[in-house]
């Protein structure tokens, strides 16, 4: 029973078909519905240029839809035997409309259909990280601004170096991430383009209108030439999972300062009991496991960029199987960095600030710099400020002034929080998710 799309007469030998057909029947049900909005846009098209009649389209259109509704009941699968979504997707049509099923394929190809599937999921995903970020970025501003005034030491080479304040600690991760946002932004504009029409990376001779499947299906623009659109599989992801990178790294440091302050030699937050796990051994342990492997897993995803360029580096123009690979890294990297970002902001929320850590004189000396400044600005040069506060240090004359003064821009008392909301929310509107919201409406038909 020849059960591929492009089996003839020869049946492929059962091992080899494993073997290649590999994870894909499991990875490509996250692109399901995709695949299913793909084709409602290329038989849009097809009958514009008469490939379809207009009865074709309507009976296709609504068996697509129908397939649409099933996969979000969860009810879709992709067969034994069959290779992919897009062969199941097919076949299913093809039982329950007969031959009009098999129209569908004119004009394109598995190569462009993946692209195109990738693209769609790329930017709902997108959209989806972005909800998830925006509500972390808030809430590491709000406690910003509840704890600007609580200060705590800040550190160079883990040595203690100036005031710090957890106005400032929170604040600052919540600016990274306005950053992370600009980046990811840019690999949403890269993901946006439309690749559909490529067919197996080298165009076709039927006068398909790639403009119109462009806007049917909420796209910026064309990917163009055709050679490159097939390019793009392969570094779409990899510009994508490096803006996925950027945000684990901000992530992953967060979460080690957050491992670190817990620990009673510093004590400087403080989780939750809920949020803490035992020791089968030591009852008095509260380890802050979550935030470990927050930690691990955002390294994971740092090195995501990196998996996919080993995968499909030094590949040459065209289509090879090589890049189905790419999608067992990649397409769980976004329900991963949801998590992340989820948990992260429920023990943000949650965290205990110390507000006496500079009751322990060992944090004392944190405020040299700052006595030397009073003495600079009172007329004595800052060289001979800096030797006399320090000659005082080596005699244990010193006595630290707890206060601080700072001004400017991004300083402890002046940390800009409106500034970078204002940041934050310039990129977040330059997102235009609506457009493809109502893109896929008109396709679905609701
Ligand atoms: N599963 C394949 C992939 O992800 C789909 C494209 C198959 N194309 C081909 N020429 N074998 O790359």
């Amino acid at each position: 029973m020849a059960s591929k799309l492009w089996e003839k007469n020869v049946q492929v030998d059962h091992d080899v078909e494993t073997y290649t057909v590999g994870r894909d029947r499991e990875m490509d049900l996250y692109l399901a519905r995709y695949d299913v909005l793909g084709s409602l846009a290329h038989i849009t098209m097809l009958q514009t240029i008469d490939l379809l009649t207009a009865d074709e389209l309507a009976v296709l259109t609504a068996a697509l839809r129908e397939i649409y509704a099933e996969i979000e009941d969860g009810k879709f699968v992709i067969e034994d035997g069959i290779e992919d979504v897009h062969s199941q997707v097919e076949l299913m049509l093809t039982r329950r409309l007969g031959d009009v099923g098999k129209k569908i394929h004119s004009g394109r190809s598995r190569n462009d259909q993946v692209l195109v599937d990738l693209r769609l999921f790329i930017r709902s995903e997108i959209e989806d990280v972005v909800k998830h970020l925006t509500v972390l970025f808030r809430t590491l501003q709000e406690q910003s601004e509840r704890y600007k005034d609580v200060l705590m030491p800040g550190y160079t080479h883990l040595q203690v170096a100036m005031p710090s304040s957890f106005g400032l600690w929170f604040g600052a991760y919540a600016e990274s991430l306005a950053d992370d946002l600009v980046v990811l932004r840019a690999a949403y504009d890269v993901n946006n383009r439309n690749p559909l029409g490529s067919a197996a990376g080298y165009g076709s001779s039927f006068p398909l209108n790639r403009e119109l499947t462009t806007s049917l299906l909420g796209f910026a623009s064309v990917d163009y030439n055709v050679v490159y659109a097939q390019m793009g599989r392969g570094k779409t992801e990899r510009i994508v999972a490096a803006a996925i990178a950027n945000i684990a790294a901000t992530l992953s440091k967060l979460a080690f300062d957050a491992c670190m302050f817990n620990s009673q030699n510093f004590a400087f937050i403080k989780l939750p009991d809920e949020f803490t796990t035992g020791s089968s051994i030591m009852p008095h342990k509260k380890n802050p496991d979550v935030f470990e492997l927050t930690r691990a897993r955002c390294n994971r995803l740092e090195a995501l960029p990196f998996q996919i360029t080993m995968v499909t580096n030094n590949l040459p123009v065209g289509y090879f199987r090589d890049l189905q690979l790419t999608k067992e890294d990649f397409l769980p990297a976004f329900d991963e960095i949801k998590a992340i970002i989820s948990m992260v902001n429920a023990m943000m929320s949650q965290v205990k600030v110390n507000e006496h850590i500079l009751d322990d004189s060992r944090y004392d000396l944190m405020f040299s710099v700052e006595e030397v400044n009073r003495l600079a600005a009172a007329g004595m040069p800052f060289r001979d400020a800096y030797k006399k506060v320090g000659l005082d240090i080596e005699a244990g004359k010193f006595t630290p002034v707890k206060q601080v003064n700072h001004t400017h821009e991004g300083s402890i008392g002046n940390l800009c929080t409106d500034r970078i909301a204002t940041l934050y929310e310039k990129t977040l509107d330059a997102f235009d998710f609506e457009t493809y919201h109502q893109a896929f409406s008109k396709l679905l038909g609701r």
